[in-house]
């Protein structure tokens, strides 16, 4: 029921957005701070619901919420909040950001902070939101930009790009809430569910036009070559360019995931790595990671993405282990385009951590029973993992030590116990036997 505004110092009364109070999250007994991002009225009765977001949190845990979950009594106006940040920034040394605290737990409740110190976080840069319409390149037609929202250009904080816009998508056998915002056509944004063709991740409003989609869509596995297969695993290169609506169609649905750096649309530049299964009904996407075509900061992936039904199994790492299997067949070392993002972060350290402990732990002493020695440049050739990358995690494992005038890398137990339960946890590994893949010389070409 709509609660009676009494008087305008009723704080229910001056409620905007920018205000900051405690809300009750989902599912669990926490308040954390947050702040309103829009508010929606009934226009009939009056009754109104919040767009939130945690403040110390990360923006995947935004939702609507009602008026009960709101502690008006420590509610802050945005002036007050302003004044709050500015007081803050003056305080901090060098008035840079924090970094993000956030990480998604399992359940709604504040998470411990991932460790990121040392690893070169670079601030949110320009969101570019450019796409074609789906139907428009089907039709051959010129493309034709929205005109309104998410089509064009938009600052990384734009009322419009941080609010959720799709509610709930449907891919194969799953249901998948988003996580942030996706700049789908409007007509996706009001209904309940998009339903997403598996194969071809053509999106359409109903489940009746997907079945008419299946009767014709000629997919069962991402366009492009199979580049590599073991067991009911396989990765598909395809070409940016040569497939053009899938790959735009993969980054509208990426970026329901993916919030933290830009997504190109422009799908020219880059080649996208599509990792599936196998089963008797055709190549089912798991995750995907992008990457250009030609690098001048040796990036050896821009975006990856393991769908939230496969997360936390261990497919992410298979993905990191594919890119980095790339780079040592072109010869050259690599690192994942900047800033990563939380769950990123925590990937690639685990994956940097393990690849390198592996070399580290396998080294003989030398015949006359000298310590083995290896260079971070070693290192960093075997693996392909770019030499900055391997000594940010040496010395995040807390590993290189100053002894007799020179560095030593030493291996404590506690670390080679953790580092061989980990071992034997993993069962999915990529096996080069099984890549069957040339690198090309792009910039030989003319024309990506
Ligand atoms: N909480 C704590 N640890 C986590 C979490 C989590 N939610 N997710 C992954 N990890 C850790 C795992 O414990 C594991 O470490 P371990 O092997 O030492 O135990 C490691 O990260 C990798 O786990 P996987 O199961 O292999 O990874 P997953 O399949 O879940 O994929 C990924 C990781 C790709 C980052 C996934 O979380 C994702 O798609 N997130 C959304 C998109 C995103 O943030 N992508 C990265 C952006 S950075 C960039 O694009 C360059
Ligand atoms: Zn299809």
């Amino acid at each position: 029921m709509a609660k009676e505004i009494s008087s305008v110092t009723d704080p229910r009364a001056m409620i905007t957005e920018g205000c900051r109070l405690p809300v009750k999250m989902y599912n669990c007994d926490e308040w954390p701070l947050a702040e309103i991002l829009n508010i929606k009225r009934d226009t009939e009765d009056g009754i109104a619901s919040f767009y939130v977001h945690y403040v110390a949190y990360n923006k995947r845990l935004d939702e609507w919420v009602a008026d009960a979950r709101l502690d008006y009594d420590k509610m802050q106006m945005p002036s007050a909040v302003k004044a709050r940040e500015k007081g803050a920034d003056a305080k901090s040394l060098n008035g840079s950001r924090p970094p993000s605290p956030e990480m998604k737990p399992a359940t709604p409740r504040p998470p411990a902070p991932p460790r990121i110190e040392k690893v070169p976080i670079v601030e949110k840069i320009k969101t570019e939101i450019k796409v074609e319409s789906q139907d428009s390149q089907e039709s051959n037609q010129p493309p034709t930009p929205r005109q309104t929202g998410s089509m064009s250009t938009h600052h990384p904080d734009d009322v419009v790009t941080r609010m959720k816009n799709i509610t709930m998508i449907e891919l194969g056998k799953y249901r998948l809430k988003p996580w942030y915002f996706s700049p789908y056509p409007q007509e996706m944004t009001n209904i309940p569910v998009v339903y997403l063709c598996e194969f071809c991740l053509k999106y359409v409003k109903s489940s009746k036009c997907l079945e008419r989609h299946l009767v014709k869509c000629p997919l069962k596995h991402p366009p492009g070559n199979e580049i590599y297969r073991k067991q009911s695993i396989s990765f598909f290169e395809v070409d940016g360019r040569k497939n053009k609506i899938y790959s735009q169609n993969l980054c509208l649905l990426a970026k329901l995931f993916l919030d933290h750096k830009t997504l190109y649309y422009d799908t020219d530049p880059f080649l996208f790595y599509v990792m599936t299964e196998c089963d008797d009904r055709g190549f089912h996407v798991v995750g995907y990671f992008s990457k250009e075509k030609e690098s001048t900061e040796d990036y050896n992936v821009a975006c990856i993405l393991t769908l939230p039904p496969f997360q936390r199994k261990g497919f992410g790492r298979l993905l990191i282990e594919f890119s980095y299997e790339l780079s040592k067949f072109e010869g050259k070392t690599g690192s994942p385009e900047k800033p990563l993002s939380d769950l990123g972060l925590l990937s690639y350290r685990s994956y940097w951590s393990h690849t390198i402990l592996e070399i580290l732990v396998d080294m003989k002493p030398s015949e006359n029973g000298e310590r083995p020695q290896i260079t971070i440049n070693e290192i960093s050739e075997l693996t392909s993992i770019k030499k900055e990358d391997v000594i940010s995690t040496l010395q995040y494992l807390n590993l290189i030590n100053y002894y007799k005038g020179q560095y030593v890398i030493v291996l404590t137990k506690e670390v080679l116990e953790s580092h061989m339960r980990a071992m034997q946890k993993r069962k999915l590994r990529i096996d080069p036997k099984c890549l069957h893949w040339t690198a090309k010389d792009w910039s030989k070409r003319g024309k990506w």
